[in-house]
């Protein structure tokens, strides 16, 4: 039988095969053979391959994963290995009160421990909805194990009569038709089921599909794994591929480690800027490359990303959904484009063992409707810019779903282009935004920008999707679609708001934002990247010397306390910093 690789001893032999220490070797073994394992299977030095299984019913985005890591056990079998699936801490992005946000560190944790505590020498991580991508590959890093990357895949494109309806992106375009009276609510609710027609995580390119577009770019998926949709045949047989690879990966010693550079990082950004994917992106991969040890500068996002071309025509920066770009050609074909251009470092390594521009041979796309040559975008400057000023040290936008029409309005003024100002409108949170925005003594108007504070880690807890707001229904109702909005949470990856996002730090961490008042005016001026309140600096003292800070709610449970405790801000990734030092764990077998 193999026995270890290249010389090397797995660290699944420390538990099995101690000679030094027969009845604990014992203990270890025996439950296993319960469901067929043998003790000499066990012992013959095969790789033992965790399946980190992130599918159940309270993961209905993931589920797909139950049937797939059956195939996925079919390869680590055929490939000489031994598979032991195991659950890890769920997550759904769209159910969880108050937020899913505070389960991908609660994920990262959970399995930090699972990999180090018991005899695995490699793992598939099992991805598909927003936090269950980088909470694994943070996990990953941390054990650093040779670990690959398996995604479920976007469910098939939803349609509604005779139209193309989005996962998320449907639902925020459907409240404003409520708002205008175009619909009632149960046209509402069927445009929102027929949006999801079957297994699979969203099929926009949201955070879903964006985290697992990142994975692929990252290198740690094999190549075209990201878009093909949950149920197609193709998803199972990369299942099975998958599941071969990591035994593969196991004996040529391939981890994390080896792959997670900071050019990967910067590949990775600029697939989400050429993608228009989701603004969530940038706080994931921020902790993706500070757990994996990479300096990766805030400004990346702007300096590898912004000028780079929107290429891809999905939901929400474009007109179509998942299926479309998998035979299109997925994320290689996007790769391709950049890699051609000379805005992708190819000579990255991948857990195919092959580099980046080795994968991407032959990848060019056939379907340009859908994928853009790079020369001939759908838009130009189409990625991320990162604005500070008075209120915030960090605040990023997405540019490839300012509308034409919000640009004619807010960014097109002769003499001071890309500059506008507004009278900011604040709200305490989602509950005083939706009890009040339709309040007439706001007297909101196209002047105005929608402020929203206590929605970042601390305030919330967690961070919430809640800066995609919409303008007051009567304004809608004129056909008035967008206001400029700002705010210390997220928003939806699956949203096609103009929103300044990720404010850090937010206003319970002390960020400006605490001090603004409604009524204020805000001058944004995208071509210095700067976001001010025009508030004197001794207004400014004054407000913070005689006005209480606004409200922040307590907590509801032990996670949510330790979380507010140890978590930092969203533009640092919203890492617990003390878990960085345990990076390569490894390295060190835990005791018996
Ligand atoms: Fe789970 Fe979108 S809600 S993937
Ligand atoms: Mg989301």
């Amino acid at each position: 039988m193999t026995s270890d690789s290249g010389g090397r001893r797995l660290r699944s032999r420390d538990w099995f095969d101690n000679p030094d220490r027969m009845d604990m070797t014992a203990l270890y073994l025996e439950r296993f053979m319960n469901y067929g394992i043998t003790p000499e299977e066990l012992r013959s030095g095969k790789p033992i391959i965790g399946i980190a299984q992130s599918g159940s019913d309270l993961s209905p985005c993931n589920r797909i994963h139950i049937e797939l890591a059956k195939r996925t056990r079919d390869g680590i079998r055929d490939a000489g290995g031994i598979p032991i699936e195991f659950p890890v801490h769920p997550i759904f992005e769209n159910c969880r009160r108050p937020t899913a946000a505070l389960d991908r560190n609660l994920l990262y944790l959970g399995l930090v421990e699972l990999l180090n505590g018991y005899p695995l020498d490699g793992v598939v991580l099992t991805t598909g909805c927003d936090k269950t991508t980088p909470s694994q590959i943070m996990a990953a890093s941390t054990v650093d194990i040779p670990a690959i990357v398996l995604s479920g895949g976007p469910m098939l494109d939803g349609w509604h009569e005779g139209e193309l309806v989005g996962s998320g992106t449907v639902i925020w375009r459907s409240r404003r038709k409520l708002a205008a009276g175009e619909i009632d609510e149960e046209e509402f609710l069927a445009r929102a089921t027929d949006s999801a027609p079957s297994a699979g995580h969203c099929n926009s390119m949201g955070t879903a599909s964006t985290m697992n577009a990142v994975a692929e770019a990252l290198g740690l998926s094999l190549t075209g794994c990201a878009a093909i949709p949950a149920p197609y045949r193709e998803r199972g047989q990369m299942a099975y591929r998958t599941g071969q690879r990591i035994v593969e990966m196991v004996h040529a010693d391939l981890k994390p480690s080896d792959i997670l550079t900071r050019e990967a990082f910067l590949n990775a950004i600029a697939v989400v800027s050429a993608c228009g994917g989701s603004s969530n992106a940038q706080p994931h991969i921020q902790a993706m490359a500070a757990h994996a040890g990479v300096e990766l500068p805030l400004s990346a996002w702007q300096d590898h990303g912004y000028e780079l071309p929107l290429l891809l025509n999905m939901q929400p920066a474009g007109k179509y959904l998942g299926e479309r770009f998998h035979r299109a050609g997925g994320v290689p074909a996007i790769m391709w484009e950049l890699l051609q251009a000379g805005r992708l470092y190819g000579d990255c390594p991948t857990c195919t063992g092959k580099t980046i521009a080795d994968n991407l041979g032959g990848r060019e796309s056939g379907d340009r409707e859908m994928i853009r040559p790079f020369a001939d975008p759908l838009m130009d400057n189409a990625g991320f810019l990162v604005l500070s000023g008075n209120l915030f040290d960090f605040a990023i936008l997405k540019t490839s779903v300012i509308s034409d029409d919000f640009r004619a309005q807010y960014l097109s003024h002769p003499g001071a282009e890309n500059v506008f100002e507004a009278r900011a409108i604040v709200f305490d949170g989602s509950d005083d935004y939706h009890h009040r925005i339709n309040d007439p003594a706001l007297q909101i108007d196209e002047d105005c920008i929608l402020v929203i504070r206590g929605s970042g880690v601390i305030g919330w807890p967690g961070s919430a999707e809640v800066v995609n707001m919409q303008p007051p229904d009567a304004m809608i109702q004129q056909g008035k679609q967008w206001l400029p909005t700002l705010g210390d949470g997220r928003q939806s990856g699956t949203s096609d708001s103009p929103s300044i996002l990720n404010v850090s730090p937010e206003s319970a961490a002390g960020g400006g934002l605490a001090w603004l008042r409604t009524g204020d005016r805000i001058q944004v001026d995208l071509n210095h990247r700067t976001c001010n309140a025009l508030v004197d600096n001794a207004e400014i003292a004054r407000r913070l010397a005689d006005e209480p800070p606004p409200p922040i709610p307590p907590s509801n449970t032990p996670w949510e306390e330790l979380f507010r405790e140890k978590t930092g801000q969203l533009g640092e990734g919203g890492v617990m910093e003390f878990s960085l030092k345990y990076r390569g764990t490894a390295r060190k077998l835990p005791r018996h």
